[in-house]
């Protein structure tokens, strides 16, 4: 099972709905980037905007909070309607209560961890949550490279998922996602991709997605 999940980030902001529309019937998610200017130098979406996208979308928000207290916010977005709600373990003081309080609002729970940050960390947690996200670059930017380096990682957390947790854990990559590098994350382990640049500069964004889906699967 391959999900894609277009990030918002680098829409026209100002035509949001109108590019929704243009990926809604292709896309699995809709992958929210949330940043407060603290955990990352960038300010994407308030909690304000991102309920008004959360309940005016009908495709199920994934929401990626790039904010320095996911303890105390995290469970807003659950609240709000986000089918998925991924906070970043470097951030998070009590992971343990943080994802209890956004899966107790239904959502599912996912931790994000940065390129520095080695996926040992997490094993003690995985148990707890239904997706991992491997960030493919420094998180506060759409449009950078590709971290090709991240796959020992990927490999690492589909090993572990695949040996305990089986579909229930989805893996996740974000960043420099493309034609040219989701079949290299698809062979290491993932399954679930966002993707910026790659689809909201194509010249059919709805196209794209299928064209990155058939990618995933072609390895
Ligand atoms: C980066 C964000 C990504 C970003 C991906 O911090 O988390 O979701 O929008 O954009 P591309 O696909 O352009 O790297
Ligand atoms: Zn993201």
């Amino acid at each position: 099972m391959i999900r894609i999940c277009p990030s918002i980030l680098n829409a026209d902001r100002n035509n949001l709905s109108a590019e929704i529309d243009k990926i809604s019937s292709t896309s699995d998610l809709l992958h929210l980037d949330v940043m407060d200017n603290i955990f990352v130098p960038n300010r994407t979406f308030s909690l304000d905007e991102s309920r008004k996208i959360i309940s005016e979308t009908s495709i199920p928000v994934d929401a990626h909070l790039m904010i320095a207290d996911p303890d105390e916010q995290a469970y807003l977005y659950a609240k709000a309607g986000a089918a998925s709600v991924t906070f970043h373990l470097e951030a998070s003081k009590k992971p343990r209560e943080t994802i209890a309080m956004i899966a107790s609002e239904g959502s599912r729970v996912g931790i994000a961890l940065k390129p520095d940050t080695p996926f040992e960390l997490l094993a003690p947690l995985m148990s707890e949550i239904d997706m991992v996200l491997i960030m493919t670059v420094e998180p506060g930017f759409g449009g950078q490279s590709f971290m090709g380096e991240m796959m020992s990682k990927v490999t690492k957390a589909r090993a572990e998922i695949d040996s305990k947790y089986f579909e229930k854990i989805w893996l996740q990559v974000d960043g420099g996602i493309s034609l040219a590098t989701i079949a290299l994350a698809s062979e290491a382990g993932a399954d679930t991709f966002v993707a910026g640049s790659a689809v909201f500069k194509a010249a059919n964004p709805g196209e794209m997605i299928e064209l990155l889906r058939a990618a995933a699967l072609s390895n």
